[in-house]
């Protein structure tokens, strides 16, 4: 069989360019090299692209130790100066005189999980692993999401969608709305952000403006949503016409919520697979993601979360990761895994499933 050639795309513009550098880095390490060969593609902070070379260094690099033991600022300082150290040239975008045949995106958030990226490498006529432009995009908007899950008859939270050019314009009316709207707590987060970046669990009228102004200068749309009680499950779900759903996860947090600091810096949250609820109750949860993947038109794979309420039989979809985190201690991977499909075979399945016409 002729090896296939791989550029694995990881970095980005956006705030998880570092989470997207240790995904990459345990990706590499786990394609089959007697089926293809890996070309590293670095997006750096500012957006540059970078074949090879400074791509494969920083692959080479324990970035997720020097995350650990300093800082993750200290992290994205290191990846700069070895940029600026290799002072190599950019890549051309010419992913053909590479002879690249797929690229496998390992990208989250803005520019990279959004159909940006996807759009890119299908004008360059690339096949690429994951779900499409459209499925991308419309999953990191958190308001469309919830509208074309809900039109599929799936659960969403009650909540209000905020425009912040609305809200700068006239504060202290929307302000009050709210309040009269929504009952303590309740969430308070920006549409297209991720890591939990903005996002406020507002418990009194006091936290109310500071929540707002947070969540409105960093995104132009901000969701105000109704605080759903319950476990937090997730399910990993696999394929393109035909997909399967793994069994659920279960993420636990440390603190109020899960927050950035409990996400990437404590490292306290617990996580139990499978999830600690019926397995009747994990049928159902498996089976709205399988319905929401479909929705969505996603393809390839994609994380839904779901709030699971076992006291009533209740499932809310959260939301949809189109590109999860691959790191070793990524909820994807070991759900994927927990349901018989290692970490090199799912690898292998996403690199197929994009080739497939
Ligand atoms: N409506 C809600 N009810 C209860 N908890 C919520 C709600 N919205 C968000 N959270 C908490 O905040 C965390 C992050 O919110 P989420 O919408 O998943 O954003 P992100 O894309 O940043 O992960 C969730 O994992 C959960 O702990
Ligand atoms: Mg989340």
């Amino acid at each position: 069989m002729p090896i296939t050639t791989v550029a694995l795309i990881f970095g980005g513009k956006s705030a998880e360019h570092e989470i997207s550098v240790i995904s990459a880095r345990s990706i590499a390490a786990t394609i089959d090299p007697e089926k293809y060969r890996t070309i590293p593609i670095y997006i750096s902070h500012s957006g540059t692209w970078y074949l090879g070379g400074i791509a494969q260094d920083i692959l080479d690099i324990d970035l997720a130790g020097i995350m650990r033991n300093t800082s993750l600022e200290n992290a994205a300082a290191t990846l700069d100066r070895m940029v600026e150290t290799a002072a190599q040239e950019p890549f051309g975008h010419d992913f053909r005189a590479a002879g690249i045949d797929v690229a496998f995106p390992v990208l989250h958030g803005s520019y990279g999980e959004d159909g940006r990226v996807q759009g890119h490498l299908e004008t360059c006529g690339i096949p690429y692993t994951g779900c499409g432009v459209l499925a991308s995009a419309i999953t990191m908007d958190k308001a469309l999401t919830k509208l074309c899950v809900a039109d599929a008859g799936i659960a969403v939270a009650p909540s209000r969608t905020i425009l912040s050019s609305d809200y700068v314009a006239d504060r202290d009316s929307i302000i009050g709305s709210i309040e009269s709207e929504f009952a303590f707590p309740f969430f308070v987060k920006p549409a297209n952000l991720g890591s939990s970046v903005g996002i406020t669990k507002v418990h009194r009228a006091g936290d109310l403006p500071g929540a707002l102004d947070q969540a409105c200068f960093l995104d132009t749309k901000v969701l105000v949503e109704k605080a759903i009680a319950g476990r937090e499950v997730e399910v990993a779900v696999l394929g393109n016409d035909d997909p399967v759903a793994s069994v659920c996860g279960e993420i636990e947090p440390a603190s109020d919520f899960y927050d950035y600091q409990d996400k990437y810096i404590d490292n306290k949250a617990k996580l139990f697979i499978p999830a600690r609820i019926p397995e009747p109750l994990q049928e159902k949860v498996r089976s709205a993601a399988l319905r929401a993947f479909r929705a969505l038109g996603c393809r390839g794979m994609s994380r839904i979360d779901f709030f699971v309420d076992e006291k009533n039989d209740a499932i809310v979809l959260n939301e949809v990761n189109t590109i999860p985190g691959f790191t070793d201690i990524s909820m994807y991977p070991l759900l994927m895994e927990a349901s018989g499909i290692g970490f090199k075979e799912l690898v292998g399945r996403l690199l197929s499933l994009a080739l497939e016409p």
